[in-house]
């Protein structure tokens, strides 16, 4: 049997990495991200978050992001799939298409597009949007911003905006979770989603 392949989505300072780490710990699942989640991928993410590159234009970093997805979804998230263990990450296309789509205002579709080839439609069994309102997001953020967490609050606005555009054209696939609330009770809302769409996931340790 094939793993289940279940991806968080949400802006920054919304709790993902947290919840993602939580959830993969209960599975024994692998724990991954984007960009990032490969060596290549990690040269890619220290160029796409340096502040210092702030020439960089629009359509280059689509494709940074893109070129990321590819090398991860060929190195490490379909072989573990096709091994049959659970995958974890943290982002996906969906990522691309609301910042650089939304965010950035290039074709959300073209950014799909993009994404979709580059990963050989791959597509995760279940997207968790852990949806937060830009300013409270902000107040979370600690220690130095990068290139995106430097962006201005319109940018943020309608990054929020993209992801839920997604998520109600996809319903199937997403289940949106209020991230205002404690740890707990989000995990609790993941946990609860997780069990009821996903045949076949079960925490590792049935007593917990
Ligand atoms: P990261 O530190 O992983 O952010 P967070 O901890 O908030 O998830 O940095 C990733 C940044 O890259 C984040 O600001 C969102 C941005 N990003 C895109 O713009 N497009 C993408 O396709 C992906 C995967 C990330």
């Amino acid at each position: 049997m094939n793993g289940h392949f279940i991806v968080f989505e949400g802006g920054e300072g919304c709790g993902k990495s947290t919840q993602a780490e939580m959830l993969a710990t209960k599975i024994g699942g692998l724990l991954t991200r984007q960009p990032g989640g490969t060596a290549i991928g990690g040269a890619l993410r220290a160029i796409l978050l340096d502040p210092l590159n702030s020439e960089m234009s629009p359509r280059a970093e689509a494709l940074l992001m893109a070129a990321d997805r590819a090398q991860h979804a060929d190195e490490i998230i379909r072989p573990t799939l096709d091994g049959g263990r659970h995958v974890v990450c943290d982002r996906y296309t969906y990522s691309s298409v609301a910042y650089q789509g939304f965010g950035r205002q290039l074709d959300p579709e073209r950014i799909r597009a993009i994404s979709a080839w580059g990963t050989g439609e791959l597509w995760p069994d279940l997207v968790v949007l852990l949806d937060l309102e830009p300013e409270r997001a902000h107040e979370r953020l600690t220690g130095d911003r990068d290139r995106f967490e430097q962006a201005d609050t319109e940018f943020h606005r309608r990054v929020r905006d993209g992801f839920l555009t997604q998520a109600a054209d996809d319903p199937d696939r997403w289940v949106v979770v209020d991230a205002a609330q404690s740890v707990e009770a989000v995990n609790a809302q993941v946990w609860a989603a997780v069990s009821a769409r996903l045949d076949g996931v079960q925490p590792v340790d049935p007593d917990e």
